[in-house]
């Protein structure tokens, strides 16, 4: 297309009415007359975070509306270098910007206007077969696929750290619990590299978050397109970690399931933070004493002076809350609404960015507080024969000599009762003698138990006797600790921080 010279008299480009630059079909100053309606609607307090993300999409808008002939190649590179230095403004200056002016209700026009100060006729010809409506719609899913990534680098420093901490206290015997109750005996290791599969799959989620993001919004316009030959694939190509252009306009400007996906794999992360932080909350206190956590992640009382509390495994737990009314504000917002853009949509913003900076804040302390803690050993192995948490092992030992499981399970379920009613705690405390009797008495010879039996009993024995693979005691911690060194090995990112 040929670009003709502008001929628009100077005058032309200032407002009538004194308001906002785009409300000139207005009376006065319109929604700019009351600092209320100014307040209520902006949205530039919390979306100027986006800049970079506009400013990629606006680069790769002007590229193409200069290849398909709407704006020259001066032109462009008045844009382009409009936009760089304005970039560079905002890296150095922030929030102290002297662009941002909230009369201009987001980060979108406030960009705009700055670039019209600088270069003039070519930033007014920007917006060309665009709308805030697509460019914010794509500034959010640049957002995400970054903020995706960052987050699943912090869940990976997470599991790596459970994986550390596995390496010097994992092969401590501890018990295992089911409904908070004594179960079976496991290694630590068994525990903290559960919560390393945890965080890892929080991750992955993200990852397949990341890979249903692609399509890119850009050229989808206000919400029907545009009668100007815009490239979309051009734009689309220009920005790859989209993939192709959206295939509907109108759905591409009124959805925001990138960012429903987005604060979903928030709350499952926050989900499992708070799961992980209660149970060594529990770990950490004297009735169980089973970790201390180091001096800088706990605080004391203003009154009591003895107090060290684990303050920051709380506030990890109880900001769960806050990142679940994320997604639920967020899925709320979008129910109901009519097709094409809603205002309502602005609020999306907020959510997302709350949650996204709550877990990320919170995967960055747990780090911490992972790396600096330490399994009191001692402690944990005092408290071992307690619980009859090798009633199974002996069932199974029942089970190689030839006894059916159930009534293996009956035998030793008998022998828990027999010991409860001596006043001992422990099977180990019975006489073969006991076991073989209780064996006879469920129908089989005596002689079904053996003196290897007691080589079945004891939660150190028994962490030794899983052989499953994924097992809690010591072949799969071994097995899994191998897999996890491996992959630490191949991963040369430095560790997230905040
Ligand atoms: N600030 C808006 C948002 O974040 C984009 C503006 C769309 N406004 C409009 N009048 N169509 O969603």
């Amino acid at each position: 297309m040929a670009q003709r010279p502008s001929t628009a008299p100077k005058s032309a480009k200032v407002p009538a009415s004194g308001g906002k630059p785009w409300e000139t079909a207005k009376s006065g100053a319109g929604s700019a007359s009351d600092p209320l309606a100014t307040r209520f609607v902006e949205s530039l307090s919390y979306d100027r975070r986006l800049y970079k993300h506009d400013i990629a999409g606006s680069l790769a808008h002007a590229r193409m509306l200069a290849k398909v002939g709407l704006i020259t190649a001066d032109e462009c590179r008045q844009i382009e270098g409009g936009l760089a230095a304005i970039q560079a403004e905002i890296d150095a200056e922030g929030e102290q910007w002297g662009g941002w002016n909230q009369e201009l209700e987001d980060l979108h026009m406030c960009l705009e206007a700055a670039l019209i100060e600088k270069i003039d006729e070519p930033g007014r010809k920007l917006h060309t077969g665009r709308s805030r409506n697509d460019q914010v719609a794509l500034d959010l899913k640049l957002w995400v696929e970054d903020a995706a990534t960052d987050i699943e680098h912090a869940l990976e420093d997470l599991a790596f750290a459970f994986v550390e901490l596995a390496r010097r206290d994992g092969r401590i015997v501890m018990p295992g619990y089911t409904h908070l109750q004594r179960a079976q005996p496991i290694v630590v290791g068994g525990e903290l590299l559960a919560w390393a599969s945890i965080f890892d799959r929080a991750g992955r989620r993200l990852t397949a978050v990341r890979t249903l993001i692609p399509r890119n919004p850009l050229g989808s316009g206000a919400l029907a397109g545009s009668s100007l030959p815009l490239d979309r694939q051009a734009v689309a190509d220009a920005l790859p970690a989209l993939g192709d252009p959206t295939p509907n306009s109108i759905d591409a400007t009124s959805n925001r399931e990138t960012a429903l996906d987005m604060t979903y794999c928030l709350a499952i992360a926050a989900m499992n933070l708070s799961r992980w932080a209660e149970q060594w909350v529990l770990y950490n206190t004297s009735e169980f004493g089973f970790i201390h956590l180091d001096d800088r992640y706990t605080t004391g009382s203003s009154m009591m002076p003895q107090k060290r509390n684990p303050d920051m495994l709380e506030l990890i737990r109880g900001r769960t809350g806050g990142v679940y009314g994320n997604l639920f504000a967020l899925l709320t917002m979008c129910k109901g609404l009519p097709l094409g853009y809603n205002r309502d949509l602005q609020e999306d913003k907020r959510q997302v960015f709350a949650a996204y900076d709550c877990v990320r804040d919170c995967l960055v302390m747990a780090r911490r507080i992972v790396l600096t803690t330490r399994f009191n050993s001692e402690r944990i192995e005092a408290g071992l024969d307690r619980g009859f948490l090798d009633a199974t092992s002996l069932a199974e030992y029942l089970v190689t000599r030839g006894v059916a499981f159930r009534t293996a399970h009956q035998i030793v379920g008998g022998l828990v009762r027999t010991c409860e009613q001596r006043g001992l705690h422990a099977l180990a405390q019975l006489a073969l003698g006991d076991l073989q009797a209780a064996c006879s008495a469920a129908g089989y010879p005596g002689d079904t138990c053996g003196a290897d039996a007691f080589s079945w009993l004891g939660a150190a024995r028994v962490v030794a006797r899983y052989q499953t693979f994924g097992n809690a005691g010591l072949t799969g911690f071994e097995q899994q600790m191998q897999a996890w060194e491996t992959r630490l090995a191949e991963v040369s990112r430095a560790p997230s921080s905040v």
